[in-house]
């Protein structure tokens, strides 16, 4: 483990301490927002993201590892720095660190979520146990465990069904089955890694999000909003990823709400920020789809600030000072506008932007062979007019041809 110190100073007292555990380069404004609240900062990420542009005036001390995931190494280089530095909270800023922040919190001794619930946000199968346990609505499932059972959930479920992967999501990918002898070939293929994966029931239908603060066990704040499908004259499996809030007091807005209420207090969340996914099916039914113990990916967390003036990153490292000074938290005053993003790969390696400018823009992207904006308006109908237009524009404007990819869309 190697490391850069930022300052010498030394600390009179102790001083509330972060460390945060970035695999990726992400979560600016939670390591500003710690530095802010006057907490010392520690930051661990992997060697290859050591010269990003992380906000080092706002970290205390940076350590990088080759690999931040791989254990007992992990485990040595973090109790190696405690033996001279005390820890009062870890935090996971990308969603691979959540299992592993969780383990060093177990082993270190250290409050905040453990493995036990940890796995309701990183396992796809504890998520519908618990969720199903509880008596929260979820598609039919099956583990990939045992065959009786796997042929009973076919029988009695009709195709297509989903076969994922229970937390590693980026190796295989999601794979649509419409037969029996379609599951049984694949888990031929997948041999040993075949109990990694759960099947279960394809609930076609429009998928939304919601994204909260949880300070003991409340949900503060829950925004809801739904991802727009990809525009029709867009044919590849790639297509312009859009989102937008939902009018506040729509009928779904406000079942989306409380779904997430039950969903949270189901899978014992306690504290911190959550990106949930939902289903809603042609009869108005609502499903679980999954849920992540972190800030949602995809700049939703800008499209949300946009619209309600809460940075979820902020909140975030607010909950966790407050929690570990024994402090109360409080949301700051929310706002009630309405914000959409669309983004697309781009076939151009910096995509000009400079014709979208609607008075309505807020927020550009700025990622090679990206082009994405935010846009905020009062009323919702204006944020709607803009993305679709903007779907259509980006398609012929940016959109880079892609493979299909592994992921049901309809
Ligand atoms: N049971 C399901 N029924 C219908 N669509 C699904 C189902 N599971 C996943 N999908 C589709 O696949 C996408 C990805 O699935 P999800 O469980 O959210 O995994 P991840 O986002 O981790 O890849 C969802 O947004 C949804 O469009
Ligand atoms: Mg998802």
């Amino acid at each position: 483990m190697s490391n850069q110190s930022q300052e010498s100073h030394a600390i009179p007292n102790h001083q509330t301490t972060i460390l945060a555990l970035g695999s990726y380069f992400k979560g600016t404004a939670f390591l500003q927002q710690c530095k802010e609240l006057g907490c010392t900062v520690y930051l661990l990420t992997k060697e290859k993201y050591k010269d990003a542009d992380w906000p080092r005036e706002s970290i205390d001390e940076m350590f990088w590892m080759p690999e931040t995931h791989v254990q007992p190494d992990l485990t040595y280089a973090v109790s190696y720095m405690m033996r001279t530095r005390k820890i009062d909270r870890i935090v996971p800023l990308d969603d691979y660190d959540v299992e592993v922040a969780a383990n060093l919190r177990e082993h270190l001794r250290i409050p905040g979520m453990g493995e036990t619930t940890v796995r309701h946000f990183r396992d796809k199968l504890a998520m519908r146990v618990q969720a199903r346990d509880e008596g929260v609505n979820v598609p039919d499932f099956s583990p990939v465990l045992n065959y009786d059972d796997l042929r009973e959930f076919m029988e009695r479920v009709p195709a297509p069904w989903v076969l994922k992967p229970r937390s590693e999501a980026a190796s295989f990918g999601i794979k649509k089955l419409n037969s029996q002898q379609e599951l049984w070939d694949k888990l031929n293929e997948l041999g040993d890694r075949q109990s990694y994966f759960v099947l279960e029931k394809f609930v076609p239908g429009d998928v939304f999000h919601v994204d909260s603060v949880i300070w003991e066990d409340e949900v503060l704040f829950a925004i809801a909003s739904g991802y727009a499908k990809p525009p029709l004259s867009v044919v590849s499996g790639g297509g312009v990823f859009r989102s937008r809030n939902l009018p506040y007091d729509s009928s779904d807005a406000i079942a989306l709400r409380e779904f997430n209420v039950q969903v949270m207090n189901a899978l014992r969340m306690k504290r911190g920020v959550t990106h949930a996914e939902y289903i809603k099916d042609a009869d108005g039914k609502y499903y679980f789809l999954e849920t992540a113990a972190r800030v949602g990916g995809a700049n939703l967390a800008e499209m949300i600030e946009a619209a309600s003036g809460v940075n979820l990153w902020r909140e975030w490292a607010r909950v966790e000072v407050a929690n570990a000074r024994k402090e109360e938290y409080h949301l700051p005053p929310v706002r009630h506008d309405y914000a959409g993003i669309t983004v697309c790969l781009a076939k151009q390696e910096w995509p000009d932007l400079s014709a979208y400018n609607d008075p309505e823009i807020v927020w550009k992207l700025k990622k090679e062979h990206h082009a994405g904006m935010i846009v905020r308006a009062k009323n919702p109908e204006r944020v709607q007019e803009l993305l679709n237009e903007y779907g259509e524009r980006f398609a012929t404007d940016f959109m880079a041809f892609m493979p299909q990819l592994d992921k049901p869309n309809d």
